[in-house]
C-alpha cells in the first residue's frame, strides 16, 4: 500500500477553542485503519493563525514576518494533533526533507508548515510527491468544492469530480480579491498536476469519508484527478 497524505485544514483544529474532540475522533479513526499504510498529516494553522495575522497586519507587519508567524501557528497545531496519535514523531521536522526521513520510522508523521509564500496545502503536495504517496486528501471544513461560497451563495454548486485544469482555473477566479478562504492553493494544484496525485477535497469532519478515501469507494466530496 502506498502511503496516504492528510492535509488537514487548521480551520478545522484551530475554531474559538482548540477542536480536543475532534482531534481525538481523528486519532481513533486512524487508529482502526491499521490496515492501511502509512500516513503523512500537515496540520494548517486556523484561528490561530488568522487572529495573529490579521492584528499584525494592521500595523504593516511585513509578509514574509507574517508567513513566520502563520507557519510558527501551523507547527502549534501539528505538535498539538501529533500528542494525541500512537506510532508518530513527537519533534516537529520543519522540511519536507526531515519529514520524509522520518516515515521510514513512524507509522504517522505530522508536521505543519516549512517556507514563507505559500500554504500547508503545498506542504502536504510535496510531501506527497516525496514519499510517493498517490492519494492526497484535503480535509477542509467545507464538503467539497462548490461553484462558490456556500455559506454566502445559496444555490452554489458542488463538483463531484474537477480535472486539475478544471480546479486550477477555479481556484485562480476565486482567489481574486477573495481571502485566504480558497478550496486549496494554486501552487499545490500544480504540484498535483505534475505528478498526478489524486486528491479528494472532503468535510474533515466526517470520519466515514476518510474511510471511504481509504478504501477506494466514491465520496461526497470532489475528486480532482
Ligand atoms: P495555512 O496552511 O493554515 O493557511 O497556514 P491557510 O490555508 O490560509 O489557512 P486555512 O487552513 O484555510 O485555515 C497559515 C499561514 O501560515 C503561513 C501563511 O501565511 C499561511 O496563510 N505559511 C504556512 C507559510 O508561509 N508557509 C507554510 O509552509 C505554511
Amino acid at each position: 500500500m502506498k502511503p496516504i497524505v492528510i492535509s488537514l485544514g487548521g480551520s478545522i483544529i484551530s475554531k474559538e477553542t482548540l477542536e480536543l474532540e475532534f482531534i481525538q475522533k481523528f486519532s481513533r479513526m486512524l487508529k482502526n485503519t491499521e490496515k492501511f499504510d502509512k500516513f503523512g498529516i500537515v496540520v494548517g494553522g486556523g484561528r490561530l493563525a488568522r487572529t495573529y495575522i490579521s492584528s499584525l497586519k494592521e500595523y504593516n507587519i511585513n509578509d514574509n514576518v507574517l508567513d513566520e508567524i502563520g507557519i510558527n501557528a501551523t507547527r502549534m497545531n501539528a505538535l498539538t494533533v501529533s500528542t494525541f496519535l500512537e506510532g508518530v514523531n513527537s519533534k516537529i521536522p520543519t522540511t519536507v526533507n526531515d519529514a520524509s526521513e522520518l516515515v521510514a520510522v513512524y507509522r504517522h508523521v505530522v508536521m505543519g508548515g516549512t517556507e514563507p509564500g505559500h500554504t500547508t496545502d503545498t506542504v502536504a503536495t510535496l510531501l506527497a510527491e516525496r514519499i510517493g504517496a498517490r492519494t492526497l486528501i484535503n480535509a477542509t471544513s467545507v464538503d467539497g468544492v462548490y461553484s462558490d461560497d456556500p455559506k454566502k451563495v445559496k444555490n452554489a454548486r458542488k463538483f463531484d469530480h474537477l480535472s486539475y485544469d478544471e480546479a486550477i482555473k477555479l481556484a485562480v477566479d476565486k482567489s481574486i480579491g477573495a481571502g485566504p478562504n480558497v478550496f486549496m492553493d494554486i501552487t499545490a494544484l500544480n504540484i498535483a498536476k505534475r505528478s498526478k496525485l489524486k486528491v479528494c477535497v472532503i468535510d474533515g469532519t466526517n470520519m466515514e469519508e476518510y474511510e471511504k478515501v481509504m478504501e477506494g469507494k466514491s465520496i461526497s466530496g470532489t475528486v480532482i484527478e
